[in-house]
């Protein structure tokens, strides 16, 4: 199929498909390749071990024109044809790649200033405002202990290559700190330690959140007060999704314990409804801005989430299951939700093949803005953002309106009393845990 650019792109939440993909388009005077010798034949894409397979057939329905080169666990390359018109700055939309750039070639030796040397020497003269190096994931995430990540060895070889420069003047002083992301624009030199003797040269342009993180990846640290992995899977997704989550917004999260994504949301100073029949971490449970509700998401009332307007969901369940479940929830005419953030567990790689229609059955319930992506905290599971933009509230039912005039016509008659509360009082927020 070839690649459809109306239905690959369109502007998302801040920093997402900002770029159109016109391979098979007239090229663009904007950022075109004008130099045969500049159009780079190759490109790069990392991955959790693991999702190659995914990544491949993402770059078969998305970039048609891509043929597979070379691959290692994590590290893939694709050849592409000479007449190529991506631009720098291109976003294949790929759910499962962590990076994506130009490929220019590998370089090998044991001796690292060497190899920076000839790093530069690969880049040609191309003018960089920033390096990025990582390595190449060892191991899928969470087998033998391990985590993707930035390393100190990609921070000892990114030092290396930032004295290496032959240009210095061309980096800004952070130009190899991972801690500081790539600004929009900029030019990233890109050096995958595809083995510690055997790296990988690139380069992309900074223009979505994620293609200015070193490889994809937040130098994030677990604070101390979390109990569970999940605060870095919530943190990631909230930072990577951009959405436009006040301070103060009531939020749901279906899934909810032991509480290390709740605690995230807390930490931002969101107010957080949590459903799991499986009891919370007692910090948790003593914050008070968290209401635990102890069921199962099926057996709460559609009411409890009439104040609601923001969703996540990490239920251990299959996504058929999870997609049931919030639909129940987003498409009731008491609830008006305004972005999501659902974890869908891939239990079986074979469901990568269904994330399109994923994607597809979200927006069927009004919301025009759907992204996907695999973080760099997701086992084997993606991360689905949603989000109406303009965000339009459900009008309150007939019912609720007339309870709402009645109230206001007996305060009318009683100027001394205090009106009643009106639509939306809920039991869940009066207490802080329901036990079922
Ligand atoms: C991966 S854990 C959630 C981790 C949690 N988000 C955290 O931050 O610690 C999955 C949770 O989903 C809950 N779960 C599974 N099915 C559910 C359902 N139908 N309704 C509510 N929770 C469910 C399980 O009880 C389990 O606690």
């Amino acid at each position: 199929m070839p690649v459809n650019t109306r239905r690959l792109s369109g502007t998302f939440i801040r920093g997402f498909c900002r770029v159109r993909v016109p391979c098979l388009c007239p090229p663009q005077p904007d950022g075109m390749m004008r130099h045969m010798s500049d159009r780079p034949r190759f490109l790069y894409v990392t991955c959790q071990v693991g999702a190659e397979r995914a990544v491949k057939a993402e770059m078969a329905r998305n970039l048609p024109i891509a043929r597979p080169a070379y691959g290692r666990p994590g590290f893939l390359t694709f050849k592409l044809p000479e007449t190529h018109f991506l631009p720098p700055a291109f976003d294949l939309h790929l759910v499962f790649a962590r990076a994506v750039g130009f490929s220019l070639g590998g370089v090998t030796g044991s001796d690292y200033r060497e190899l920076a040397r000839k790093v530069w020497q690969m880049l040609g003269g191309r003018i960089v405002q920033r390096v990025h190096v990582w390595e190449r994931d060892r191991a899928p995430p969470g087998e033998h202990n391990f985590e993707p990540g930035l390393t100190p060895l990609a921070a000892d070889v990114a030092r290396l290559l930032q004295e290496a420069c032959p240009q210095p003047h061309m980096l800004s002083p952070q130009a190899a700190d991972p801690a500081v992301p790539a600004r929009r624009g900029d030019t990233v030199l890109d050096c995958i330690l595809v083995e510690p003797n055997q790296w990988w040269v690139g380069f992309h342009q900074a223009h979505t959140i994620e293609s200015r993180w070193c490889g994809g990846m937040l130098p994030l640290q677990m604070p101390a007060h979390a109990v569970s992995r999940a605060w870095l899977k919530m943190e990631e997704a909230l930072r990577w999704s951009q959405l436009p989550i006040p301070p103060g917004a009531r939020c749901a999260e279906l899934g909810a314990s032991p509480g290390g994504a709740t605690q995230a949301l807390l930490d931002r100073g969101l107010r957080v409804l949590g459903i799991d029949p499986a009891e919370m971490h007692p910090s948790v449970l003593a914050h008070p801005n968290f209401t635990h509700i102890r069921k199962r998401v099926q057996q709460v009332r559609r009411r409890e989430f009439r104040k609601v307007r923001w969703l996540v969901c990490d239920m251990n369940v299959a996504p058929q299951y999870t997609l049931d479940a919030v639909e129940a929830i987003v498409t009731h005419p008491l609830v008006s939700v305004r972005g999501m953030l659902l974890t869908l567990k891939l239990f079986e790689w074979h469901l990568a093949e269904e994330v399109p229609q994923y994607i597809q059955r979200v927006r069927s319930w009004g919301y025009n803005i759907v992204r996907a992506r695999q973080l760099q905290h997701n086992r084997q599971e993606i991360c689905l953002a949603a989000l109406q933009k303009p965000f339009v509230r459900k009008p309150p039912l007939l019912k609720d309106r007339r309870r709402v005039k009645r109230q206001h016509r007996e305060a009318a008659q009683n100027p001394g009393v205090a009106p009643a509360k009106v639509a939306g009082s809920s039991e869940a927020t009066q207490a802080n845990s329901h036990e079922s």
